[in-house]
């Protein structure tokens, strides 16, 4: 019998009086069953939230940064038996599970680190005659409790990347995993639950979807930092144009190969990261390949290497570690991407590799000859599939990546100093990658995008900023 995990209201375990399940999307079978909160349930938590937000702001850095370093520490303990739960409820393949939890402990690390060096700033005020005498300090202080709402995609790392902050700032955080992979959101409850954070700090609820708005709306929420599709982030966003909202949104990111990247072992490399990452966690990830852009002079023998690279992506079981590329989450996904790739093909596109559905497995897939009027043209995949796209010049491939309502990362090929700064400079994105995949992410750089990619950055010290505001102190009558 599959026991029904509990969630963590205001810090403590808690049953409500629902539940839901959980499955693995590679075989079916049932990961777990979780208990969904009442309504009065929420209530409390958010009541416990608010009751201990002075406090928890006021509480020393050395008390929080001594709870994130343990999270941070047990997680590394505890990172096989979390990965295979990651695996179980999403269906990425163990390796990356693994990488996943790594990187949430890096997240910890990174915010207990920050919550000790944080300081604020001075500002001299004697720069004009009226403010002689006078001297400034800044601090940043929380906005008050956060609204987390968490993807599927990285059922554990995207929640750390909302968790770690809040708390490392001093601000209560209402936490909301996603519905298919709720699991290793409460495992973290689990590790949280072990430190001295003041009962009311952090609550682990997996609310349904429906009840969302209602929370959204709640003015004891004032931020809410989401994860997941543009359409439910712009949704949330305009139905509280007065709360801090920071999205991190989707994207179809490219990965540009400039004419000087041509050597055997650059197109090998350039051909490699591809492969990898348009087609990692299922090309489940905001940052994921989506598009190559290449110079007409490399594109040829690049497309020969992509393709290569990809049929030699090992598909299959998500636990065994030789498997790159698993299920997507679930079979409505891959009946998604299955329809869109159709539909480019009706419209067509020519595909090299792949095409193929399998139950909830995509097959790694690299389409040529992509028309405009397709949808994957514009949309985000969110599956394992690339389009190639031939260019003429550096300036062609820039404005090729430009080309996209949505701008999260590049990445760009290229040995040409000039050309990585001026990618840099013009390319519409938060982030730009040079000699990499665009889906290159350390979890301390900011990371978030520009257009409809979102607003705010994630990135410990970043969305730190995004839950708090400056306030100044003047003193004045000082003699200076
Ligand atoms: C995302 O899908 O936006 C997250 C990518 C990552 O953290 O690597």
């Amino acid at each position: 019998m599959t026991t029904t995990h509990e969630f963590w209201l205001a810090g403590r375990r808690a049953t409500g009086d629902a539940e839901f399940e959980v499955h693995h999307s590679y075989d079916g079978s049932l990961v777990g069953k979780v208990s969904v909160p009442t309504d009065a349930q929420v209530e409390e938590a958010l009541d416990a939230a608010v009751a201990v937000a002075p406090a928890l702001a006021a509480s020393p850095a050395h008390l929080r940064a001594t709870a994130l370093d343990h999270v941070a520490r047990r997680l590394t303990e505890r990172t096989e038996e979390i990965a295979r739960l990651i695996t179980a409820e999403n269906g990425k393949p163990i390796k990356w599970a693994r990488g996943e939890v790594g990187r949430a402990a890096s997240v910890f690390r990174w915010a207990a680190e920050e919550a000790r060096r944080t300081n604020g700033e001075t500002m001299r005020l004697d720069t004009d005659p009226g403010g002689v005498g006078r001297f400034a300090v800044v601090r940043r202080f929380p906005r008050g409790v956060v609204l987390g709402i968490a993807p599927f995609n990285f059922p554990l790392n995207l929640v750390a990347h909302k968790v770690a902050p809040a708390i490392a700032v001093g601000a209560p955080i209402i936490l909301k995993p996603a519905p298919a992979t709720p699991l290793s959101a409460l495992v973290l409850g689990e590790i949280l639950a072990e430190t001295e954070l003041p009962a009311g700090s952090w609550s682990v609820l997996p609310v349904p979807n429906e009840k969302m708005p209602a929370l959204v709306q709640d003015p004891r929420l004032p931020v809410i930092s989401f994860t997941g599709s543009d359409k439910v982030g712009y949704q949330i966003m305009d139905s509280v144009p007065r709360k801090h909202v920071t999205l991190e949104l989707g994207g179809n990111a490219a990965a540009v190969v400039l004419a000087d990247w041509s050597s055997e072992a650059d197109l090998d490399w350039a051909a490699t990261r591809i492969a990898m990452f348009a087609n990692y966690q299922g090309g489940q990830s905001c940052i994921s390949v989506q598009r190559v852009i290449a110079d007409a002079t490399v594109y040829d023998a690049l497309v020969e290497k992509v393709v290569a690279k990809v049929r030699a992506q090992v598909t299959g079981d998500p636990s065994a570690d030789a498997t790159d590329v698993g299920p997507l989450v679930d079979e409505n996904a891959a009946k998604r991407v299955e329809s869109w790739v159709d539909d480019a093909v009706a419209k067509g596109a020519k595909v090299l590799v792949g095409g193929t559905r399998d139950g909830a497995a995509y097959a790694p897939t690299v389409l040529a000859e992509l028309p405009d009027d397709a949808i994957l043209a514009t949309a985000e995949v969110f599956g394992p599939v690339l389009s190639l796209h031939k260019v003429d010049s550096t300036e062609e491939a820039f404005a090729a990546v430009n080309d996209s309502k949505f701008g999260l990362q590049a990445g760009v090929f290229t040995h040409d100093l000039q050309s990585a700064f001026k990618a840099h400079q013009v390319l519409e994105v938060g982030g730009v990658v040079i000699g990499d995949a665009p889906s290159y992410r350390a979890d301390q750089m900011p990371y978030g995008g520009v257009k409809d990619s979102g607003v705010g950055r994630e990135g410990v010290k970043y969305a730190m900023g995004d839950f708090t505001y400056e306030k100044v102190l003047v003193l004045t009558g000082l003699d200076l």
